[in-house]
C-alpha cells in the first residue's frame, strides 16, 4: 500500500496532475487526493486549479463537470464506467414536455445528473445549495430533476414556489428505512441521526440534521454528542473517524455506492501512468452545459 502512495505522489509531480475526490470513495483514495468534498465544494475548486491534469476520484457526472469547466486541461477518471444511476433518471423529453405545460418554470438540475440533461436544464443545484439556488430563482414553477427525495425537502423549505416532481432517486439511499432508524434510536437513546437529503422522506423525518456530505462531516465535529447514526454513504465514515477519535458513528453495510468504489487506489496509479481514461465531451454539449453550472456557482455564492 506505501508503495502505491509514493507512486501516486511521483506520478501527480511528474505529470502535472492534481487529484479530487468525493467523500464516498475508499479512504486510501481520500488519502492521495489534493482536495476532498461534497460535490459543490469540488466543483467551486475545478474552477480553481493551475494543473495540466485533474483526475477525478468519483463518478462520471463529476468528471464531466470538472472537464466542462476546464475543456484545456486533460481530465481523466479512473474508471469510466463508475456512473451514477440517478444521473439517467429523467429524459430530455419529459424536460421539454413540462416546458410547454408551464410558462413560468425553471429546470432545477441536480448536479447528479447526465451532460444531456444539464445542457436542457436552467440550472444545477446540489444538495449543499438547492435551497438556496432554487430560492434565488425568480421563476414560480420549479421541475426539480432527478431527485424526487432532495426535491422534496428543498420544496418544504420554500413553499411559495410550485414544485413538479420526477420519479429519480439514489439507489444507495433511497432504500434507507425510516424502521431501521427508529430501531438505532430505541437502542441508542442519545444518538443523533444525520441524513443526507437523497434519503427518503420517512427517514429524513426522523433525522437530527440533514445535509450534504460535508455538512454531516462539519455537523459531527462541531457537536458536543458522542453518538451518531450515518444515514449516507460509508465513505464518509473515513474523514468522520480521522476528525473525531472520540465519537461512536454507526452507518448502515448497505449503504455502499458500488461505482463510486470503483475507483480504487491501483487504478488512481494506472490512470496517472497513462493519462486514461480520458473524459471527453463535444464543445457544442460543453458550452450548453457550462451554462446552468455557472449560473449554480453564481447563485450559491
Ligand atoms: P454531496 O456530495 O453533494 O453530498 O452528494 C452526494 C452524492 O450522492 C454524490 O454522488
Ligand atoms: Fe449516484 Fe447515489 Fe452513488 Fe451518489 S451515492 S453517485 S447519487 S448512486
Amino acid at each position: 500500500m506505501n508503495e502505491l502512495f509514493e507512486r501516486v505522489k511521483m506520478l501527480k509531480k511528474e505529470k502535472d496532475a492534481v487529484i479530487l475526490a468525493h467523500y464516498y470513495v475508499d479512504g486510501d483514495v481520500q488519502q492521495v487526493a489534493d482536495y476532498i468534498g461534497d460535490s459543490y465544494y469540488l466543483s467551486k475548486v475545478a474552477t480553481t486549479l493551475s494543473e495540466k491534469v485533474i483526475l477525478f476520484a468519483g463518478v462520471n457526472f463529476m468528471a464531466d463537470s470538472a472537464k466542462v469547466l476546464n475543456p484545456n486541461k486533460k481530465v481523466i477518471l479512473p474508471d469510466i464506467t463508475a456512473d451514477c444511476p440517478m444521473a439517467h433518471m429523467v429524459t430530455t423529453a419529459e424536460i421539454k414536455k413540462v416546458r410547454e405545460l408551464y410558462d413560468d418554470v425553471a429546470v432545477v438540475c441536480y448536479i447528479n445528473s447526465t451532460l444531456e440533461l444539464k445542457a436542457e436544464s436552467d440550472v444545477c443545484v446540489t444538495s449543499a445549495n438547492a435551497i438556496k439556488v432554487v430560492k434565488a430563482l425568480p421563476n414560480k414553477n420549479i421541475f426539480f430533476i432527478p431527485d424526487k427525495n432532495l426535491a422534496h425537502f428543498v420544496a418544504e423549505h420554500i413553499p411559495e414556489k410550485h414544485f413538479i416532481y420526477n420519479e429519480g432517486f439514489c439507489p444507495v439511499h433511497n432504500y434507507m428505512a425510516a424502521k431501521y432508524v427508529q430501531d438505532i434510536k430505541k437502542q441508542y437513546p442519545n444518538i443523533k441521526v444525520l441524513a443526507h437529503p437523497e434519503c427518503p422522506r420517512l427517514v429524513l423525518a426522523n433525522a437530527d440534521y440533514i445535509g450534504s456530505t460535508s455538512g454531516i462531516i462539519e455537523y459531527a465535529k462541531a457537536s458536543n454528542d458522542k453518538q451518531f447514526l450515518i444515514c449516507t454513504e460509508n465513505g464518509v465514515s473515513h474523514k468522520l473517524k480521522e476528525d473525531n477519535p472520540d465519537k461512536m458513528f454507526i452507518f448502515n453495510d448497505l449503504s455502499v455506492c458500488p461505482d463510486m468504489k470503483k475507483i480504487t487506489l491501483q487504478s488512481v496509479v494506472n490512470s496517472l501512468e497513462s493519462l486514461t481514461p480520458e473524459v471527453e465531451v463535444d464543445e457544442n454539449s460543453r458550452k450548453k452545459a457550462l451554462k446552468p453550472l455557472e449560473k449554480m456557482l453564481e447563485l450559491a455564492k
